[in-house]
């Protein structure tokens, strides 16, 4: 699963071996103006339904709806309101209705063109729409570039519960332009910074490293770095997925690392607060520490992420809000099982384990010791 430089449309390309559901993530700088051709070299493409939000398709619609257009692709343009409450029924129907009446047909494609919200729901649409549409993705924030175009989980929210209805459907290709991060709003790319130093933790000490060494590049969004870091995230989070495609044998899990925390301060802040990535940051700190005192990794390790989170300008400080809300926020969590409070916690960099069991008092002092001051 090592990149390779065998596309004409990307300098690298991860592999994604899932049998016959086998993808690959074709990953430049400069490459959306390619999209059309790069469908083309997939399948034969007459129709394709293209997805985007408000704010990405101020910026790129016209350039990849050309570049479809120029290899004869008839494109139906969907355009919903950027944000998360796109990523609903309601939107879904108007997207259904939309897409029947400019006669979608079984053989016509959905391209998904946006961050994660637009992979979510277009990748629903395509999913569902005449009982399955080839799907392909180009995602335009850090975090759909190394997360959520990774993996094929797409779905939507009801307003009592987020991701609730959904399932997996795989993209036939992914097309990654480092290129387009450029006009990602800097909090925006912070945050998916934070899933990008995950990876490091749970599975790649020497990637872990190379963050270490390379903060102002990456600050700069310097091409090579973010080439090298999107393409680095995408092969470990594939590794993952393609041992555990559909979250059964417990090792996509691992994914989860800081995300028990995450969740809970998400809901408890109240959603908009913290972006995903900034709780994810928090919430890694807080599992390190639990590690520390479960007698399992060096608290060294939980200052090096504190030092490298820091330098990402990520937030690290646990804030003071109703300690009895984040504890009950954990235990309604999906990860407990039977009523035991479960933790993905690190041993070192490069290797965490899913830890069952977690006294509730011993889960909570990992997270008031995160306090400031
Ligand atoms: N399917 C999965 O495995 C998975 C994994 C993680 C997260 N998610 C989902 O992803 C969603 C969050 O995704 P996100 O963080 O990408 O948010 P997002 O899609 O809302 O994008 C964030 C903001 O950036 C804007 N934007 C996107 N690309 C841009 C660009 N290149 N230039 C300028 N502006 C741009 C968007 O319009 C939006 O305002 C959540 O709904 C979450 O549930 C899914
Ligand atoms: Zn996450």
């Amino acid at each position: 699963m090592s990149p390779t430089n065998t596309s004409p449309f990307a300098s690298q390309t991860v592999h994604v071996p899932l049998s016959e559901r086998s993808y690959d993530i074709s990953i430049g700088t400069g490459n959306l103006a390619e999209v059309g051709r790069w469908t083309a070299s997939l399948r034969t493409v007459t129709h394709a339904v293209l997805i985007s939000d408000s704010n990405v398709a101020e910026h790129y619609l016209e350039n990849v709806n050309e570049s479809l257009t120029a290899e004869r692709i008839r494109v139906t343009k969907l355009v919903v309101p950027a944000g998360e409450p796109s990523k609903s029924v309601a939107t879904s129907q108007e997207l259904w209705e939309k897409a029947l009446a400019d006669r979608v047909d079984r053989k016509s494609i959905v391209v998904a063109l946006g961050g994660g919200v637009i992979g979510d729901l277009a990748g629903f649409i395509a999913a569902t729409m005449t009982r399955g549409l080839d799907f392909f993705q180009i995602p335009t924030t850090l975090l759909a570039q190394v997360d959520s175009s990774v993996g094929g989980k797409v779905g939507i929210n009801l307003p009592a519960a987020k991701n609730i209805v959904g399932c997996f459907w795989q993209p036939k290709g992914v097309l990654i332009d480092t290129a387009v991060l450029e006009t990602l709003p800097r909090r925006e790319y912070l945050s998916g910074l934070a899933e990008v130093v995950k990876y490091g933790v749970i599975l790649d000490p020497e990637f872990f490293e190379y963050l270490e060494a390379n903060v102002q590049p990456i600050l700069d969004r310097d091409s090579t770095v973010l080439q090298k870091i999107v393409a680095r995230s995408c092969e470990l989070k594939a590794q993952v997925v393609a041992e555990d495609e559909r979250e059964t044998t417990g090792l996509r899990a691992i994914l989860n690392y800081g995300h028990t925390y995450c969740h809970a301060l998400e809901t408890v802040a109240g959603y908009g607060e913290y972006l995903h990535g900034e709780a994810v940051s928090v919430g890694m700190l807080c599992a390190s520490r639990l590690g520390e005192k479960l007698g399992v990794f060096d608290p060294a390790l939980t200052e090096r992420q504190h030092n490298l989170l820091t330098a990402l300008g990520l937030p690290v400080e646990v804030p003071r809000i109703d300690e009895d809300a984040i504890l009950s926020a954990m235990q309604r969590d999906k990860k407990v099982e039977h009523g035991k409070l479960r933790f993905i916690v690190p041993h070192c960099i490069g290797k965490v384990v899913l830890t069952p069991d977690v006294p509730a008092d011993v889960a909570m002092a990992a997270w008031t010791d995160g306090y400031a001051g």
